[in-house]
């Protein structure tokens, strides 16, 4: 049984001499090493993949655009597969639990893996399907998710994945800027035990797009509608297809996938990610942080729709050569502790999920999980949002029972690989600290007047050059978007992340959330503007504001001011703007709650002032409202707010 990790006296935990020597660094000499070059640092560790040619140069800066491995060719599918099966061909790639109890676990070995997406690859290609065609894939969490996303990669193909529970507008709008020949999709997929009908959505999301073909693989063998032109079964196109695709020799800087992010405009931003640079930091921050070995059962709880599902429910692992777990479900469902169970069947040895999930867990009990062991766990994992220190401790306590470290990962889609957090061989950790950067990356905290602010204050973080290879190289068909999201605030050679942030004296970062109109609902990114650019399109919605609000288990939640057309406006109001923003967004964008106002307050240039519609919902001192130029509407606001709490 491994020791259990106890605080020093400043409260910050370290590794045990045990967890030390399992780690692949544990050395801290790391930071200083790779300090002194991290061009070189990131070439050592680039040099540890395979390469069909290697890169002539590391590096190249031409603010604000950078290369990494310039000249190098490459296909990560040789990485992620080939490369695997003198050693691995009948080791488990993924396993995969389907959400209902009572259907089988599928197996994917690595050489089964690797004859599936060749399969699929070809069967792309007789549909015409070549190097730089852009392919959408909106799938839920099941084997062919991934599959899909290691075929058009293997032939060199865009992909870009839209989270399946998004809108059919989301959808479209998505695919409608990547202008997408061919959709991926399933008939439907089980949600809390509920068939989910995708392939509806899936067929209103491809109106007014250029989809010519939509694969459609059979999960539930629900009735979907068919259009014999258009659509194609998934087992058909494999049938008869051959078990080898050679991998395209892709350029280092070649796009790999586009992954749709929100910002702090209406429409989302495509963020581009390359083949040399995003492997690289794939490979490399698996290994390092989750510390992958032969032997380690690695389980992401995140959807491959997002971007940490992407880079560790898929690549990160296979590019390491570990098993991972691809779960179909919810994680309490049927029953609160079915993430516990299957870490318990599969002996998970690195669990890794999102501070609302932990919050959701313990909201059950500790007593509810004390019939599990955990023996097999070794580390844990924390992303998304900032994790509070009751819930780091409940994790630390409850699930790793003080044996495993919490690896605090700080990242973003745009960033394609953590970041920060401190390493497990090396520490140190501290409750509600995501820890040190990534020996090699440089960041630092500055506010707005580009002055580092005293320890223990917050300013903005920002990433300074070489950056990080996974960093976006643009936003997709956007280039203005790219230069004033990331390159304005501090200049053209300095990445701002739009997160505040601050440090303590150990040099160890806290996130403490975003800057702009970006909220983090349950773990999921979505953005105010976007929400509010919706509801403006009812009819009878004048204006509204759409701003996040502290809620115990999802972290934030969205709730809108509205101000209708009609003075004494229909009841049904509140519904109609919260299906409207489902309907156009997702349930995930489902708002808390919609206060209909006759005014919203503002300054006397006319913006909207936020800050106080935040203060009046949480009940905070409102402070100063001479600025603004309607102070009548704020007395009104709290009326309507006391009124609909008492309900
Ligand atoms: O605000 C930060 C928060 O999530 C944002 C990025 O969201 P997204 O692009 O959806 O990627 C999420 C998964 C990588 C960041 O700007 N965030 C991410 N990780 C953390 C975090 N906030 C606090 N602590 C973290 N560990």
């Amino acid at each position: 049984m491994a020791k259990k990790i106890l605080p020093d006296k400043k409260g910050l935990f370290y590794p045990t001499e045990e967890i030390k020597k399992r780690s692949w660094v544990n050395n801290k000499k790391i930071y200083e090493e790779a300090d002194k070059n991290p061009i070189k640092f990131w070439e050592k560790v680039a040099s540890e993949l395979f390469w069909k040619k290697k890169w002539q140069k590391a590096f190249e800066h031409k603010p604000p655009f950078f290369k990494w491995f310039l000249g190098g060719k490459l296909n990560i599918t040789e990485n992620a597969l080939d490369g695997n099966l003198p050693k691995r061909k009948d080791k488990p790639a993924f396993i995969w639990e389907p959400e209902p109890t009572n259907e089988k676990p599928r197996i994917l070995t690595y050489g089964d893996l690797l004859k599936e997406v060749n399969k699929f690859a070809n069967a792309l290609k007789k549909l015409g399907v070549k190097k730089g065609d852009k392919v959408g894939i909106y799938m839920p969490m099941i084997p062919e998710v991934i599959i899909s996303m290691l075929a058009c990669a293997r032939i060199g193909a865009v992909y870009s994945v839209v989270f399946s529970a998004f809108s059919p507008s989301a959808l479209k709008i998505r695919l409608q800027i990547i202008e997408a020949k061919v959709l991926i999709t399933a008939d439907g997929y089980y949600r809390r035990g509920k068939p989910i009908n995708l392939k509806e959505s899936a067929d209103e999301g491809i109106k007014e797009t250029m989809v010519k073909k939509v694969i459609v693989v059979k999960r539930v063998g629900n009735k979907i509608n068919w259009d014999a032109k258009k659509d194609l079964w998934w087992h058909e196109c494999v049938k008869n297809q051959s078990e080898n695709c050679p991998a395209v020799a892709m350029n280092s800087e070649d796009l790999l996938f586009i992954l749709f992010t929100s910002g702090t405009t209406g429409t989302p931003k495509g963020c581009e990610h390359v083949c040399g640079g995003y492997m690289v930091q794939a490979y490399w921050t698996g290994k390092l942080i989750f510390d992958l070995h032969e032997e380690t059962i690695f389980w992401s709880t995140a959807d491959i729709g997002w971007i940490t599902g992407a880079t560790y429910s898929c690549y990160s692992p296979l590019l390491n050569g570990t098993t991972f777990i691809l779960y179909e479900g919810c994680p309490d469902w049927p029953a609160f502790d079915r993430w516990a169970q299957i870490i318990e069947k599969y002996k998970v040895t690195v669990f890794y999920t999102a501070p609302t999930a932990i919050r959701m867990f313990m909201k059950y009990g500790s007593d509810l999980v004390k019939k599990y062991s955990f023996n097999s766990l070794k580390l844990l994992g924390s992303v998304g949002e900032p994790i509070d220190e009751a819930a780091w401790n409940w994790y630390f306590q409850k699930v790793g029972k003080g044996r495993c470290l919490i690896v605090d990962t700080w990242w973003q889609t745009e960033t394609g690989g953590i970041l920060i957090t401190s390493l497990p061989g090396i520490g140190p950790f501290k409750p509600a600290f995501s820890g040190l950067p990534l020996p090699g990356v440089r960041f630092d905290i500055l506010d707005e007047k580009k002055k580092r602010p005293p320890i223990g204050e917050q300013g903005n973080l920002i990433l300074l050059p070489p950056f990080a290879p996974g960093l976006l190289r643009g936003t997709y068909k956007d280039p203005k978007k790219y230069l004033e999201t990331y390159w304005s605030q501090y200049g053209k050679k300095i990445y701002f992340t739009s997160d505040a942030a601050l440090k303590d004296k150990n040099g160890l970062i806290r996130i403490v959330g975003r800057v702009d109109d970006v909220i983090k609902v349950a773990g999921h990114r979505l953005s105010t503007g976007e929400m509010e650019a919706v509801i403006n399109l009812h009819p009878e919605v004048v204006e509204c504001a759409v701003l996040g609000i502290p809620d115990k288990i999802k972290g934030e939640v969205p709730i809108a001011f509205v101000v209708p057309e009609d003075k004494s406006p229909c009841p049904a109001l509140r519904d109609k703007v919260i299906n409207q923003v489902r309907r156009e967004i997702g349930s995930i964008a489902t708002l808390k709650e919609v206060y209909v106002v006759e005014d919203l307050p503002k300054t006397r240039s006319g913006k909207i002032m936020r800050r106080i519609l935040r203060k009046l919902s949480t009940g905070e001192e409102l402070g100063d409202l001479s600025t603004l130029s309607n102070p009548e509407s704020v007395g009104k606001i709290q009326i309507i707010i006391k009124n609909a709490n008492k309900i």
